[in-house]
């Protein structure tokens, strides 16, 4: 049966519901095929994807060697309940001991599981209640990780899980305390401890971060917050837990973000880049002490899928693509590359007001003025000129993830150069035109405060 895009669209919307949309405004994309950093929709427009699809698709489409290994399991064996050993589940849990440095991996569906689990397995270790997580975060859809994030998407699901405490984030270009990174005393950190003071800490089970914060405008913390972070929850004991959900596995060029900055979590949670998307599968990994508890007390949690085969075999033959076709190098170059062009942009437009970067994984913040930093939309919402811009990259088929005031470059870590500038000299023409639109409001209000 031939039917024509129009027509699936139209059955996807009739009968399926789709995330974090009013349903009447849903507009899906009918997407046909994809091969590398390139998708096709269904009218046949070739699109660039700058966002990796959900900044999970870290080999990008289609990748032969992905591919073959699931087709074999498929093969082979399709599905085994989750307490039965099989080969790739072994051999994906001993390469994620060897590349975290921990010691032992439950397996999930996706990432807001592994969160999940790992605040439940943190308050089992600990015997404690509560978790410290930031604002500017976030660690997945369902109740428990909803709550856990401080995205304002966890207000509609309040109040959720109880004993979440939220602190402050590494915002430097915006720091919650005023300061500036060249002078200020990592408050960022600092008041974290007087609030596990006032909490109690030895009622805090776990510090919960975001290797580096994702959705909520990739912020990259100064080099010395994580190790400042690890020995604070060292001295109080309580375990630190990275969601690397979105910065791990090669998408800032090193298996976790955080090894960035020479720490140790106590436990990586992590999905999307595990498989780079092509089966869906989360872990979460802990520590030799945590795994030695859980070898005379009883680990409280199970998924039929856990372990899924299929998708530990997509796992294990994607985490090899990463080694052996030295992807993480590419990121390393290709990062390089997409810093120099971010930082001039920020120097060219006034409409940027910051740009953050660690390998591919990138944003560029917009603002009205340079001077005020008034972001270009607030937060939790959009304005025209995030509309337009937006608008503007789809007519060029580029797919780019946006929200608030931000623009997300990531793209898949097979990026070439040639492909990488083409996208980023998009973005460039769309600053011009924006810069263009905002400079005769920018003059009238020179002139306004002149009189
Ligand atoms: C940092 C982080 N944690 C957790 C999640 C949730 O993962 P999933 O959508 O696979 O449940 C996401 C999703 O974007 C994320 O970015």
């Amino acid at each position: 049966m031939n039917r024509t895009s129009k027509e699936i669209v139209q059955e996807n919307r009739d009968y399926t519901l789709f995330s974090w949309s009013v349903q009447g405004t849903a507009n899906p994309m009918h997407i046909t095929r994809g091969q590398g950093v390139w998708f096709w929709d269904g009218d046949g427009n070739q699109w660039l994807d700058f966002s990796s699809q959900l900044i999970n698709l870290n080999v990008g489409h289609q990748h032969p060697r992905v591919l073959e290994a699931i087709k074999k399991q498929v093969d082979e064996l399709c599905f085994a309940g989750p307490g039965f050993a099989t080969e790739p589940r072994g051999l994906l849990g001993k390469k994620l001991a060897e590349v975290t440095g921990l010691a032992k991996a439950f397996f999930t569906l996706g990432g807001a599981e592994a969160n999940e689990n790992a605040m439940k397995i943190a308050r089992t270790y600990t015997g404690r209640d509560k978790i410290i997580t930031r604002y500017r975060s976030y660690h997945g859809a369902t109740m428990g990780a909803m709550t856990a994030s401080g995205d304002p998407r966890r207000w509609p699901v309040e109040p959720g899980m109880p004993n979440i405490i939220r602190v402050f984030d590494p915002y430097c270009y915006r720091c919650p305390f005023g300061k500036e990174p060249s002078s200020c005393r990592r408050e960022c950190v600092s008041h974290i401890e007087e609030i596990m003071q006032m909490e109690d800490p030895k009622s805090i089970a776990a510090v919960m971060v975001e290797g580096i914060t994702g959705s909520n405008g990739l912020l990259v913390p100064p080099d010395d917050y994580y190790p400042k972070l690890r020995a604070l929850c060292d001295k109080y004991g309580i375990l630190l837990i990275d969601d690397e959900v979105m910065s791990g596995f090669g998408r800032t060029g090193k298996w976790l973000a955080t090894q960035h900055y020479g720490i140790r979590p106590d436990i990586v949670t992590c999905a999307k880049g595990l498989t780079s998307g092509y089966m869906p599968l989360g872990s979460v990994i802990v520590s030799a002490p945590i795994a030695d508890y859980f070898e005379n007390h009883m680990l409280w949690g199970g998924l039929t899928y856990s372990g899924h085969p299929v998708s530990c075999a997509a796992a294990v033959a994607n985490l090899a693509v990463y080694e052996e076709e030295q992807i993480f190098q590419n990121v390393e170059t290709e990062g390089a590359y997409l810093a120099n062009r971010l930082e001039a942009l920020k120097s060219k437009f006034q409409c940027v007001g910051d740009v953050r970067y660690k390998g591919l994984f990138s944003v560029i913040e917009l603002v009205r003025d340079k001077a005020t930093k008034e972001p270009l939309a607030p937060f939790n919402g959009t304005s025209p000129e995030m509309a337009k811009l937006a608008g503007y990259l789809k007519s060029k088929h580029l797919y780019v993830f946006s929200r608030f005031n931000m623009l997300w470059i990531c793209p898949p870590l097979i990026i070439t150069r040639a492909e990488l500038a083409k996208g980023i000299d998009i973005i460039e023409d769309a600053l011009a035109l924006l810069d263009g639109e905002l400079k005769p409001v920018l003059e009238e209000e020179v002139i306004h405060a002149s009189r």
